[in-house]
């Protein structure tokens, strides 16, 4: 267990407060040689009717000081602790290498499944950076679940249904060219898009003749059918090759469209459970008792919506999947759609209906402004991660001129870049993006974290630790404690990370721990000169360089060993 809950644990029992809260009052002493953790006494005063000094006292006295724990010191309003370092290394590192890979994870989520709605991209628009979020933030979850031992279904929503199929249908018939559209993709399919809006805005009339459109796909028109399957194809292309980039892949593709023959069933059954009620034509469930707009169901004109469909993916992917959890990795903007669902779920008696979950995030920007498919200002997702690759090329190139096989380098660090930049902060934090900052090496970076790994890794080719006996004691100094800290702190930052569908708690702990790992390599030489001393720090250097490689594979970013 991590020190510091044992620690919060051990002061609980004596104050009354839950550990839980402690915890978060637990601090860092500003200098190492005051001890690795210090309790202020303050908040206590009011509680105990004490002086703080005083209360640091009498808790010195009266702690049960956990086994990994070698003094309880009060120095003023505060009590100051100090590890058993050599202890705490032999527990910490003995832990990290029988887990290998393990490391980190858990068998809490054994037996149990979580479906994650995530990506979710939209036939015939653009895979645009809007969408990176949802597709970084969903595979992590994925990774971070799979860790503590949770059957995951990655699950792409795909937008392959509705209204605007007719539109596309109706401007590729006007002005689409097939040749076009084959070379040059989805970016030929948004300028039609583009251009419909445009006309449609004096030419009304466009809008029904899309009506028509739309109907005969509907009615599995020959031609219709077939254009729509085209599009449909020519978008999952271009989607997977960004997919294959970031190293992501899903297990159900069952998107909107799946749904066409699922949808019968809820609205029988709302009608069944009294729910459906009649408004200017349209069919809807009333939620104006929980302050939210009517869910519609059904449209005057009997054709379903987004929400009719998501009613029926989560009926079937309980039937189908019997989760745990659902969560839906959706942007922010679709907070109301997703209150309006959980509350109809709920209203239909599914006590399921809490397992639901809205994994909801803040807006990425590009310097100039929002992105938006409309108004054909968009920021394809591909063109950053190709530009990302290329610019770190250029960097490699300066930095690393010896360096083999620089390409792959630069994929694996330019990709990682752009993905731990859409991770490193609470998930509803809007992020505006920019180049500098995300492939800055020295900043708190994806090259940061990797090239720590990196370093690690030719520290390591140089020589190998001999794991198996280790003299702890040589790993007591402060800059070796720190770094097992940190790793220590790992497993907790997982769990936690998964308890808040939050893997930016992740990042921060692969950050802490390259953080810790570069100041131990630069303040102790690796390689020293005592066998002894050096196998400790080799061995601690595996540790790090494996904890690292972990986190970055749970945050979807690979680990160069040479960069
Ligand atoms: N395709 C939607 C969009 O791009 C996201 C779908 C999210 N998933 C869901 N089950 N509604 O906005």
């Amino acid at each position: 267990m991590d020190v510091k809950v044992q620690l919060a644990e051990a002061l609980s029992e004596r104050i009354g407060v839950p550990a839980e809260e402690l915890e978060g009052w637990l601090e860092v002493p500003p200098s190492p040689e005051m001890g690795d953790y210090a309790f202020p006494c303050f908040r206590l005063a009011k509680m105990l009717r004490k002086a703080p000094v005083q209360i640091a006292e009498m808790l010195q006295g009266e702690i049960n000081l956990p086994e990994c724990f070698a003094s309880a010191e009060a120095s003023g309003p505060y009590l100051n602790f100090r590890l058993d370092r050599e202890l705490q290394a032999k527990t910490v590192l003995e832990r990290v290498f029988d887990e290998g890979e393990q490391y980190g994870g858990s068998a809490e989520g054994n037996g149990k499944t979580v479906c994650i709605d995530y990506s979710s991209v939209n036939i015939a628009k653009p895979f645009h950076i809007g969408h990176l979020r949802s597709t970084i933030i969903g595979n992590a979850l994925y990774h971070i679940y799979g860790h503590l031992g949770y059957r995951c279904v990655g699950i792409n929503h795909l937008g392959d249904w509705g209204t605007q199929f007719g539109k596309m249908l109706c401007a590729y018939k006007l002005w689409g060219n097939k040749e076009e559209i084959d070379k040059g993709g989805v970016q030929e399919l948004v300028k039609l898009y583009v251009r419909f809006h445009d006309e449609a805005e004096t030419k009304p009339e466009l809008n029904d003749q899309a009506r028509y459109w739309f109907s005969k796909i509907e009615q599995g028109d020959p031609e219709a059918t077939e254009l729509y399957y085209w599009m449909k194809e020519l978008t999952l292309k271009e989607a997977e090759s960004v997919y294959s980039m970031l190293n992501i892949r899903f297990d159900s593709y069952a998107g909107e469209s799946f749904y066409n023959d699922k949808m019968d069933r809820v609205v029988r059954e709302l009608k069944e459970k009294g729910l459906l009620k009649e408004d200017q034509g349209a069919q809807i469930v009333d939620l104006s008792e929980w302050k939210m707009p009517p869910c519609i169901i059904l449209r005057s004109d009997g054709a379903t919506l987004y929400a009719t469909r998501d009613l029926a993916a989560a009926l079937y992917r309980k039937d189908t999947y019997d989760f745990e959890k659902c969560l839906y990795v959706v942007a922010y903007q679709q907070d109301l759609h997703f209150r309006q669902l959980f509350k109809v779920i709920e209203l239909m008696g599914y006590a399921w209906a809490k397992d639901l979950k809205h994994v909801s995030f803040g807006m990425v920007s590009v310097k100039d402004g929002t992105l938006s498919t409309r108004h054909g200002k968009v920021i394809y997702l591909k063109d950053v991660l190709n530009a990302a690759v290329e610019k770190t090329l250029t960097i490699i190139h300066e930095k690393s001129p010896d360096l083999e096989d620089k390409e792959s380098a630069a994929s694996m660090v330019g990709i990682g870049a752009v993905v731990w930049d859409g991770l490193y902060n609470s998930r509803i934090k809007d992020i505006s993006f920019d180049w500098e900052t995300a492939l800055n090496f020295d900043g708190e970076t994806g090259p940061y974290v990797q090239y720590s790994h990196a370093r690690a890794c030719s520290v390591l080719r140089k020589q190998k630790p001999d794991c198996s006996h280790i003299r702890y004691e040589s790993l007591t100094d402060p800059q070796s404690a720190a770094l097992i800290a940190a790793i220590d702190a790992f497993p907790a930052a997982v769990l936690d990370a998964a308890e808040k569908n939050e893997p930016f708690v992740v990042s921060r702990s692969v950050m802490a721990i390259s953080v810790a790992f570069n100041r131990f390599y630069f303040e102790q030489r690796i390689l020293d000169d005592d066998p002894e001393i050096r196998n400790a720090r080799l061995a601690l250097t595996a540790a790090a360089a494996q904890v690292i490689r972990i986190g970055l594979g749970l945050l979807g970013i690979a680990a160069p060993e040479r960069m």
